[in-house]
């Protein structure tokens, strides 16, 4: 049986990094970094250069990603890249992420699914490598995330960041046991007017989108669990979608996770949107937290609403 492997993850963070006061003094927010940390574990968010992309922060993911697989440009075959912030609506990011890797094989396309699109385009790829569609895929996440704020709205333009991150998944046969193990994704269209781009700009009503994100989360989780047969006390790391500190905290409690296997950058990437989870994954692969063999569940939350999990052994 065919199954994708993750074979290399990537992480590209732009170069100006702004802590709460920073940004509070640049923008003239009535806010504090005491309001931002205790509500949401935010400390600092990084701002891509004018003139910087999504796809120039998607291709630098993604160069990683294939470095640490060990694998050149002619071996990808698909593209699939999550974004809310494209830079255009077509051409797609993921075919100017083509043509800056030099890619000239294959197919690639975008996917809108706001904070939950990395689980999304992971469980796409995931199912056209079963099928036979593709060998190899970059799956990718990537956010200019801070030109869709709202300045003068305190209550979003503090908890969002810019970056992307990606993975290189490939196909392999055979007996083993790596790979993803399953995906779930979700929506229900009638809470769409809680958390959208309208006019441009974010608007978000906070208190609901946190109510329906930790019991949406927790549902996803067993869900996943359920479907592979595996218990809580399975999961060596949990690797959640990085909008809030308090709600990622309730997952791994609900996990029964001590809080050193709960990857964590919300405090210095803020919620980078379809970009946290493969952020996160590339910081806790480069840094040997996450290794070979180890079950990791991943679970996000969005706009939509979009929701999902996903299991994938190292
Ligand atoms: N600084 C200071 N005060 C602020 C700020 C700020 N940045 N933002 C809002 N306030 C004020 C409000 O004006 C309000 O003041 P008032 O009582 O005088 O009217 C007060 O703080 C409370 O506002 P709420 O919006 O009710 O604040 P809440 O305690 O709910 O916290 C927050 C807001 C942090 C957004 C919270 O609702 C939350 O974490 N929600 C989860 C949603 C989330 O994480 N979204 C991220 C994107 S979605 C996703 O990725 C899943």
């Amino acid at each position: 049986m065919t199954r994708s492997v993750i074979a290399g993850t990537g992480g590209y963070l732009p170069v100006r990094a702004l802590t709460n006061d920073e940004l509070a003094e640049a923008y003239g927010l009535d806010t504090s970094d005491a309001w931002i940390s205790e509500r949401t574990g935010i400390r600092r968010r990084h701002m891509a250069a004018p003139g910087e992309t999504t796809a120039d922060m998607a291709a630098a993911a993604a160069r990683e990603a294939l470095a640490q697989a060990g694998a050149d440009a002619a071996e990808v075959d698909a593209i699939i890249l999550a974004t809310a912030t494209p830079d255009s609506a077509f051409p797609s990011t993921a075919t100017r992420v083509q043509e800056k890797l030099g890619i000239r094989q294959g197919f690639s396309f975008d996917i809108s699914a706001a904070c939950t699109g990395f689980i999304y385009a992971l469980g796409v790829a995931d199912s056209m490598i079963r099928t036979g569609h593709c060998r190899s895929a970059l799956v990718i996440g990537a956010e200019a995330f801070t030109r869709i704020l709202d300045w003068t709205d305190r209550g979003t333009c503090v908890l969002f960041g810019d970056g992307a991150g990606a993975v290189l998944l490939r196909a392999e046969g055979g007996e083993g046991d790596r790979g993803i193990l399953s995906t779930h994704l979700h929506s229900d269209g009638r809470h769409g007017d809680i958390l959208q781009v309208e006019g441009g700009l974010v608007r978000m009503a906070g208190r609901e989108v946190f109510r329906h994100a930790v019991a949406k989360l927790a549902s996803a989780v067993d869900e996943a669990l359920a479907a592979n047969g595996l218990a809580q006390a399975d999961v060596q790391w949990l690797v959640p979608h990085q909008a809030n500190r308090r709600i990622i905290d309730a997952m791994g409690r609900k996990l029964g996770l001590p809080a050193e296997r709960v990857v964590v950058t919300v405090d210095r990437h803020a919620n980078t949107s379809a970009a946290s989870i493969p952020l996160a994954l590339a910081e806790a692969t480069r840094d040997g937290r996450v290794a070979r063999g180890d079950l990791v569940l991943m679970e996000a939350i969005g706009g939509g609403l979009t929701w999902g999990a996903a299991l994938a052994r190292f």
